[in-house]
């Protein structure tokens, strides 16, 4: 039987598409900028002019547009930066599949779950938060008890990464967000692969439900 198709949008060097693709599906990238550390078929171009284009090649989308326009260090800065949440959210309830939408804390998605290093055995306290037309679950979020290496420092042992900016470490941060091919600036815009099989084991199993039904 063949997998699902699912088309990953503004996906960088593919932090989100190895999670889905772990998952079970068969995953292709878009994004605006050259990625040759993507490791599956890949399309540069504008991610919502290609999927309107090339909806019906796909069985579900995933979506993690820039989250410039939500830090807090842009906000502060009043930097204007452009949302693209909206326009994604409107251009995937008008295609109708199974979509995930994923972004920062403070973004403006509805009822979202959000994901947290720990609840996967991660070493870093990875805020991300997930927004979804099919039901997602997450486990309860711990709090913090592992103190985070200062910016700009090695990590010691029995600290945790944190992965922004112009960290320190681009080896252990590899082995942290468990991506051993990115760059620094891939990891530093990605979700850790684990993140994304966790919401893609959900994705599928409704599908799955979807075409059994
Ligand atoms: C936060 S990163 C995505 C990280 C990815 N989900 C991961 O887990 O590795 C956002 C990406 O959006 C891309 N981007 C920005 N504007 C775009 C556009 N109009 N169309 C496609 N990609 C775009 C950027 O080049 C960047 O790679």
């Amino acid at each position: 039987m063949s997998k699902p198709r699912l088309l990953d949008l503004f996906c960088c060097q593919g932090g989100a598409s190895v999670g889905y693709r772990e998952a079970g599906f068969d995953v292709t990238g878009v994004d605006i900028d050259p990625q040759p550390r993507y490791p599956f078929v890949f399309h540069q171009a504008d991610a919502l002019k290609f999927t309107l284009e090339h909806h019906r090649e796909f069985d579900a989308f995933h979506a993690s547009p820039p989250c410039q326009a939500h830090t807090n260090a842009q906000r502060i800065q009043g930097n204007d930066h452009p949302d693209f949440i909206p326009a994604t959210r409107a251009l995937f309830e008008l295609i109708g599949k199974p979509w995930v939408i994923e972004n920062v804390p403070g973004a403006p998605l509805t009822n979202p779950v959000m994901l947290c290093g720990p609840m996967f055995e991660l070493e870093t306290y990875r805020h991300r938060l997930f927004e979804s037309n099919i039901p997602l679950s997450a486990s309860t979020h711990q709090a913090h008890s592992v103190p985070t290496t200062k910016m700009g420092r090695p990590v010691k042992d029995g600290e945790f990464m944190h992965v922004v900016g112009n960290f320190t470490g681009v080896d252990k941060a590899r082995e942290v967000m468990q991506m051993p091919w990115a760059s620094r600036d891939g990891l530093r815009e990605a979700i850790p692969p684990a993140y994304a099989l966790h919401i893609g084991r959900q994705l599928l199993a409704h599908i799955n439900q979807e075409a059994a039904a």
